[in-house]
């Protein structure tokens, strides 16, 4: 089960769940329940087992074998052979713990308590990545446009669910890590990909222009220290760096 199937699954639950046809699949009596109580009602599992989806973006049929992936018709919902099932239960009793026996003996704890819930880790996602390690990921395994279309797929995606924080500085500690790291080029290219959402920050231009100073990409940096001018007029670091490449003969 790959985190890129939580952009799109969220919409089939809903639909899913409006078939009258289908919910007439789900069984009446449960045979294999080993966390959630024996004695819930169907109404009550159903509603658990909505929560599960909305909170992961998986669909039931992706935690559930049998059946054509699309109506409930021969899925299996006792059976334990899906790998996400399985980790849901572990999940729950996760959940369980966190609630009954960790946060109950917080001291001095909140009243009326925050209770853990599915989706205050998931957020509709899979894999509850935060956006840095997403695009962290993505950059690793696919290069610097993977790592762009991602964002720009998670942002039109996700915007509204709050999934991930696309504000500025989010973004920024990823290129600030990775230029920690001796990835300049994989740090400008976080940055550029962010200035775009962001095109009137100064400290993301600065960060550009230092970048590339430090990869000897002189042109570039120039461009972005006059950048950082536009934006805040009489900008020290800038002025004088500005001064250094163009009286040093990098500047073109
Ligand atoms: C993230 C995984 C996940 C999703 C999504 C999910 N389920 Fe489940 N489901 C489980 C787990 C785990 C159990 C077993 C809970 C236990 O052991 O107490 C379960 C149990 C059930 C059972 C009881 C089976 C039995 O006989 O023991 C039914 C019925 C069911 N789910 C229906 C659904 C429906 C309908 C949906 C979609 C609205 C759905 N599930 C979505 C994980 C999931
Ligand atoms: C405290 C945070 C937290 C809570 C609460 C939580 N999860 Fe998870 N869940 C995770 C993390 C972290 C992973 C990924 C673990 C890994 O493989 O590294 C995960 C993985 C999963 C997976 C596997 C997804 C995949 O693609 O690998 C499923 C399914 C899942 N959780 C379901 C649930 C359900 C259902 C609940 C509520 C009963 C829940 N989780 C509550 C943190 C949480």
């Amino acid at each position: 089960m790959g985190r890129w199937i939580g952009l799109c699954s969220g919409m089939t639950v809903i639909l899913a769940l409006g078939a009258g046809r289908s919910a007439a699949q789900i069984p009446q009596e449960f045979t294999n329940l080993q966390v959630l109580p024996d004695d819930i009602s169907r109404g009550e599992l159903v509603q658990v087992m909505r929560g599960f989806s909305l909170a992961t973006g998986l669909r039931c049929q992706d935690c559930h074998t049998g059946g054509d992936g699309q109506s409930f018709e021969g899925v299996d919902f006792a059976d334990d052979g899906d790998e996400d099932k399985r980790k849901a239960r572990y999940m729950l009793t996760m959940v369980r713990e966190i609630n009954e026996s960790f946060l109950a003996d917080l001291p001095d704890r909140d009243d009326p308590p925050v209770e853990i819930g599915c989706k205050s880790c998931h957020r509709g996602q899979p894999r509850p990545l935060l956006l840095t390690q997403d695009l962290r990921i993505a950059l690793d395994e696919g290069g610097v446009e993977a790592m762009a279309s991602r964002y720009r797929a998670l942002r039109e995606n996700f915007g509204m669910a709050g999934a991930f924080d696309f504000r500025e500085w989010e973004v920024n500690t990823l290129g600030e890590a990775l230029a920690a790291e001796g990835r300049p080029r994989h740090a400008a290219a976080v940055y550029e990909l962010n200035a775009e959402f962001h095109p009137e920050s100064v400290a993301i231009q600065g960060s550009l222009a230092q970048l590339y100073e430090s990869i000897g990409d002189t042109t570039r940096a120039v461009a972005r220290y006059e950048r950082v001018l536009e934006l805040a007029p009489g900008n020290a670091a800038a002025t004088a760096r500005l001064e250094a490449l163009r009286g040093g003969g990098g500047g073109r």
